[in-house]
């Protein structure tokens, strides 16, 4: 299911440039960032206190006897405990919620812009990729933008305050620490090239399906017209088990990451237990303390936890990164079709038509129109007639501007359209599309599309010219009927009348009727 046309998409390299642009999207939030960062270093210092405390407690509290030290300790630690939880549900709280802004601004960005691309970019993008982009590639960055940046400034910040409060400790215990390290960095750079690529592989998947099931649900009719029930569901199975089956795959390497880098973690911890423990005895070492022994084996799984999560936000990073590049070549999509930098507004059309020897193709080298010469003047009514395919629809969308032609021009009132604003363009050209579309709402809301001012004598009055009046007569609520989703609920007769009306009453110079 266009797999492979798919997978030019997903193959793009991982620049540092998509991370910097990524970034930009932060700019407004940047007090909130700042404002989080105190919040992380004030709630790691909390934490990291704690197996400290501990140490005070055995070491000067209960081996010196010293119930004073003992009460301290105990309070200080209920003290950072506190400390942690508000501040960590503080810092939680902010960045879920500039997470959820972001998502917002991100997506209006992303429609606003899909408004200003051209047809020709409709014509080649599939639905359920587009929605793709707007939805799960959107939340893919915000996981990594919001809790992600800060959760890794945090892990640093702990790592580092970890390895100092160590090596004050014992630097000798503290270098034991670090044997696993090598060994865990690389197996995390084993786990992370797999998952990385099974990771794209799913949302490869995903688009799939997407696409699969936008392109079912609108032809459901036809599906079910033709009997053809049992051979898509064929097809939804298999892009629906490819899903599976790469989805299998990743979880299987994510579920695999952890526990094994969990060994390492316990081999570490075994062994600075054993030559801690052999150092308290007096083995080789005679400085080291309980006290000690016990703050370092709680401070291991302290310092093996950002390094774990710095691993797997770095899996995180590379996702979002993905989907960052697949955001960014969307809003990198130029229209087509743009004013011009001195485009001509004109107030008022005449609406002389001039095909002057247009030759277009959609794709440039396959021409669906040559060298067509077609006048209409004001007032005059052209009718074009031709076998299906031979290009009628086409001419309608070129005097409209929706393309542009390779060779020749289109002319309105004389001026070539593509030195005319598109806002121009498309106020004085109207067109009844060869499939109606309407919008959801009321019959009246579709009416009023092109002209959201116009009055209810208006309406009326363009209603009553075209017969609209008696074709709505058998609806109970008249004008004030609900449309459904591309104009479900009315037949397809009222749904033409319904458009020609629509374009009837934004009074324009040029009227076109595609087979209406
Ligand atoms: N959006 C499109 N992308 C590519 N080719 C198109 C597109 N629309 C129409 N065509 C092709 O252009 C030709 C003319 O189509 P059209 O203008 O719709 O014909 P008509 O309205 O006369 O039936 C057809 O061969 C069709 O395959
Ligand atoms: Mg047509």
């Amino acid at each position: 299911m266009g797999c492979l046309a798919y997978d030019a998409d997903y193959a793009i390299g991982h620049g540092h440039q998509t991370t910097v642009r990524l970034l930009g999207f932060l700019d407004p939030y940047k007090r909130h960032l700042a404002l989080a960062l105190v919040l992380v270093i004030v709630s790691s210092a909390a934490s990291l206190a704690q197996p400290y405390l501990v140490k005070i407690a055995i070491d000067e509290g209960v081996s010196a006897g010293d119930y004073g030290r003992l009460t301290f300790a105990a309070v200080a630690i209920a003290a950072s405990l506190l400390v942690f939880a508000v501040a960590s549900w503080a810092q939680t709280l902010l960045m879920s919620w500039v997470g959820q802004r972001l998502l917002l601004d991100v997506r209006t960005r992303l429609f606003t812009h899909l408004q200003s691309l051209s047809m020709e970019y409709f014509d080649r993008e599939s639905l359920g990729r587009i929605i793709s982009r707007l939805t799960s590639d959107v939340s893919a960055l915000n996981e990594v933008l919001t809790q992600g940046l800060v959760g890794a400034i945090a892990d640093l910040v702990v790592l580092i305050g970890i390895v100092a409060v160590m090596f004050q400790m014992s630097p000798r215990l503290t270098l034991l620490t670090f044997v696993m390290l090598p060994l865990m960095m690389v197996a995390a750079r084993f786990f992370t090239v797999a998952s990385r690529d099974a990771y794209r592989r799913v949302r490869l998947a995903i688009a799939d399906l997407n696409s699969a099931l936008a392109e079912d649900i609108v032809g459901m009719r036809v599906i079910q017209a033709f009997r053809r029930e049992d051979r898509n569901r064929a097809g939804f199975e298999a892009v629906n088990r490819a899903l599976l089956a790469s989805a299998r795959r990743s979880v299987l390497i994510s579920s695999t990451v952890m526990p094994g880098i969990d060994v390492f973690q316990a081999l570490g911890a075994a062994l600075v237990l054993w030559f801690g423990g052999r150092w308290v005895l007096g083995a080789d070492s005679p400085e080291m303390t309980v006290g000690v022994l016990t703050a370092f084996i709680l401070y291991i799984e302290r310092f093996f936890e950002p390094i774990r999560e710095l691993m797997s936000r770095y899996d995180t990073l590379q996702a979002a990164t993905a989907a960052g590049e697949r955001i960014f070549q969307l809003l990198d999509t130029r229209p087509r079709i743009v004013d011009r930098p001195n485009a001509i507004a004109l107030d008022s059309v005449r609406g002389d038509v001039y095909l002057d020897h247009v030759t277009f193709g959609y794709d440039p080298t396959e021409p669906v129109l040559r060298d067509v010469t077609i006048r209409a003047a004001r007032g005059q009514r052209v009718a074009l007639v031709g076998e299906t395919g031979a290009g009628k629809s086409t001419i309608a969308r070129l005097i409209a501007r929706f393309y542009d032609p390779q060779e020749g021009v289109v002319r309105l009132d004389g001026h070539d359209v593509r030195q005319l604003t598109i806002a121009t363009l498309r106020r004085h050209v109207a067109s009844v599309p060869q499939d109606p579309f309407l919008f959801s709402g009321t019959i009246e809301d579709n009416l009023l599309f092109g002209r959201p001012d116009a009055t209810a004598d208006d309406v009326r009055a363009v209603a009553r010219a075209i017969g609209l009046d008696a074709a709505l007569a058998g609806l109970p609520d008249g004008y004030s009927t609900q449309v459904e989703e591309r104009g479900s609920g009315l037949s397809v007769g009222q749904r033409q009348l319904v458009s020609i009306g629509r374009a009837l009453l934004a009074d324009p110079a040029v009227l076109i009727l595609d087979e209406a």
